[in-house]
């Protein structure tokens, strides 16, 4: 794994931080802040070349509300968060929110994790929160940790801000692993156009950073491996690249989106 990825976590957390502080957004999330200041300056200086602090924000805002109808209308035994980063939905969502019974389930690498359960101990969640160590480019590790916690189970898969990391291989490889999970399954996730990847793969490298963004021209990554799309929310850069006009994002047919997909 490029060793970057886990500060991503910490990305996330500043976009959030600073959202929550900004009375225009409609975002509050008042653990961010506790991350956020935690995030290496190094790390900081990559979104004063990204703007994509707005992005971030606009996007955890359209999974909530994705998130909250999914859990109404599915009604999961598990939510499985993939990559979860410093995600707080356990406890920043209404507790109401929650089916009754159901339990969390969050997978990221350790030196995530740990951090985590220091500031965010899994007691004070309105859920019973598992928190997993797995790199999930191992599949194998990753069916040994999840297939015994999802058996029989219906379950609500997230991956927020994860498989823009992932080349169409390895996508594909985690999208036919989890279709192999629980005894039904939907899953919401996020997906950028190939012209939105590029673009931010090369402020990325502007900033020193290595870290490289893979987007997507359609959903056969998915639709080949299990899944059927549901549902899509356009993204605010989805919006921008459309009301541009012709030329622009004129190589990539997905826009900046999240996806629901059903198994
Ligand atoms: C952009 S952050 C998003 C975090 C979280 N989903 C959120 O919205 O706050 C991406 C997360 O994916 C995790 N991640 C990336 N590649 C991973 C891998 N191969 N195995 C496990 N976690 C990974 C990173 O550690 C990081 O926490």
């Amino acid at each position: 794994m490029n060793e970057q990825l886990p500060a991503t976590a910490y990305l996330t957390a500043v976009a959030r931080a600073e959202a929550t502080l900004d009375p225009a957004c409609d975002l509050v999330d008042e653990y961010a802040a506790r991350f956020a200041e935690l995030c290496p300056p190094s790390v900081r200086a990559i979104t004063a070349h990204t703007g994509g602090l707005s992005v971030v924000a606009a996007r955890t805002t359209t999974i909530d509300a994705m998130l909250t109808r999914a859990l109404e209308r599915r009604a999961p035994g598990v939510f499985v968060n993939l990559g979860a980063g410093f995600d707080a939905r356990p406890y920043r969502l209404d507790p109401g929110a929650w089916p009754p019974g159901c339990r969390v389930v969050e997978v990221d690498v350790a030196s995530i994790l740990d951090v985590k359960d220091r500031l965010l101990p899994p007691a004070e969640a309105a859920v019973p929160i598992e928190r997993v160590r797995c790199d999930l480019r191992f599949l194998g590790d990753l069916d040994r940790a999840l297939r015994p916690r999802t058996e029989g189970e219906r379950l609500l898969l997230l991956a927020e801000g994860l498989l823009t990391y992932l080349p169409e291989p390895q996508l594909a490889g985690l999208a036919r692993t989890l279709a192999g999970f629980g005894a039904s399954a939907s899953w919401i996730c996020d997906a950028l156009s190939t012209d939105s990847a590029r673009v931010l793969t090369r402020a990325s490298r502007g900033a020193g950073s290595k870290l490289t963004m893979y987007g997507l021209t359609d959903v056969r990554a998915f639709e080949e491996n299990g899944w059927r799309c549901e549902d899509i929310s356009l993204l605010p850069t989805a919006r921008v690249q459309r009301s541009a006009g012709p030329g622009v994002g004129a190589t990539s047919q997905l826009p900046d989106c999240v996806l629901s997909l059903r198994r």
